[in-house]
């Protein structure tokens, strides 16, 4: 009998452990992706590696205390989530001495114009330049350079096929696929070239000023709150959304959906009928405290079961380390193959074969 592993998908993304994950974090990229490797794990078409990408977060973090309770707070997360660390593999990069081993053998096979077009690279180049008088380079480390060449051998090093990533990364995963290509042709066929895959069914969410919900803007609602044990996170929830914008009508007059961030979020966590319902309360008029409170148990409903275990894993740091080394043990056993075959293929082997 043959095996068909070659048909089979492998979802593989990583998170960058800076932060605290918010709303828009869990419905752009943690529920998608928790079920998707649900779906993977439930009808047997292929498997899934997510992992926390905490060297890629030392390119834009210097602060060590910021890295260590975003990676604490986001293996947490995932986990309350859903995330089954017995269905995924689920690890921190760190652990695996693998990838950074890959990261350097990739980088040879990686030409220096291909990472000079980068957009994040090419983004700091042109605001250096706009400032006229400095260096184009000032301020860029080898990190921010090379980030493309390690994130390669994250995704090269398992042979994903399926990457989930929002739009910005699309670029990296083409450089991936063009080191694999490289590598492959040099060398040995050994890496599968991945393909981004970005859902286009599920939106950006609306911050609460109505624009795109990003840690940059100031504009997010809290998931489980902010990252400390001692916060009540219910009311972290009920306290952001009071601060969703909105405009001046009055309770009674009639109301465009279409034209509130309140109903803009909600669609994100109501089923059709209940959007639809919704809907038609603002045609016939509804205060804005009273959209806010039915948001608000909305989210409530869906998240209040995680927040348990959420708070569990964050007062329990033992458990959540346990959880990423089990996984670190899986995924090294991948590494170990695809790196051993890699450098062979280089020519990096033992002379003989000592007793
Ligand atoms: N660069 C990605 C981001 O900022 C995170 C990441 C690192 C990643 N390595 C990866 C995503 C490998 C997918 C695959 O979102």
């Amino acid at each position: 009998m043959t095996t068909q592993t070659s048909t089979k998908k492998r979802i593989l993304t990583g998170i960058t452990t800076t932060g605290i994950p918010h709303l828009g974090n869990y419905v752009g990229s943690i529920r998608p992706a928790i079920a998707s490797a649900k779906q993977a794990f439930a009808d047997d078409s292929g498997d899934a590696f997510f992992f926390l990408a905490d060297f890629h977060a030392l390119i834009k973090c210097f602060d060590p205390d910021e890295i260590h309770r975003s990676t604490r707070a986001i293996a947490a997360t995932w986990l309350a989530c859903g995330l089954d660390p017995e269905q995924v593999i689920f690890y921190r990069q760190s652990d695996i001495a693998q990838i950074p081993e890959l990261s350097w053998i990739l980088s040879c096979s990686c030409a220096k114009g291909l990472m000079n077009r980068a957009h994040a690279y090419k983004a700091s180049v042109d605001m250096n330049l706009a400032k006229g008088d400095t260096d184009p380079d000032f301020g860029i480390s080898m990190g921010l350079f090379s980030y493309p060449v390690l994130m390669s051998a994250d995704i090269l090093m398992f042979n994903a096929t399926h990457v989930p990533v929002g739009k910005d990364q699309i670029q990296h995963i083409e450089m991936a696929r063009d080191i694999a290509g490289t590598f492959n042709h040099k060398y040995k066929e050994l890496f599968t070239l991945p393909v981004a895959v970005t859902d286009e069914n599920t939106p950006l969410l609306t911050g609460l000023d109505g624009r795109k919900m990003s840690k940059s803007y100031g504009n997010t609602i809290p998931l489980f709150g902010d990252g400390s044990p001692n916060i009540d996170p219910q009311k972290a929830l009920k306290k952001a959304i009071a601060q969703i914008v909105t405009n001046s009508q009055a309770p009674e007059e009639p109301k465009n959906p279409d034209e509130c961030n309140i109903f803009e979020i909600y669609k994100a966590f109501g089923s059709p009928d209940e959007i639809n319902e919704l809907a038609e309360r603002y045609r016939r008029g509804i205060g804005w405290g009273e959209a806010k409170d039915i948001l608000f148990h909305k989210i409530n409903d869906e998240i209040a079961p995680m927040r348990e275990k959420y708070l569990h894993l964050m007062n329990n740091p033992k458990e959540l380390e346990e959880i990423l080394q089990m996984g670190a043990v899986k995924a090294r056993r991948y590494a170990d193959k695809q790196l051993d075959k890699t450098r062979r293929a280089t020519g990096i082997r033992p002379l003989a074969k000592l007793k």
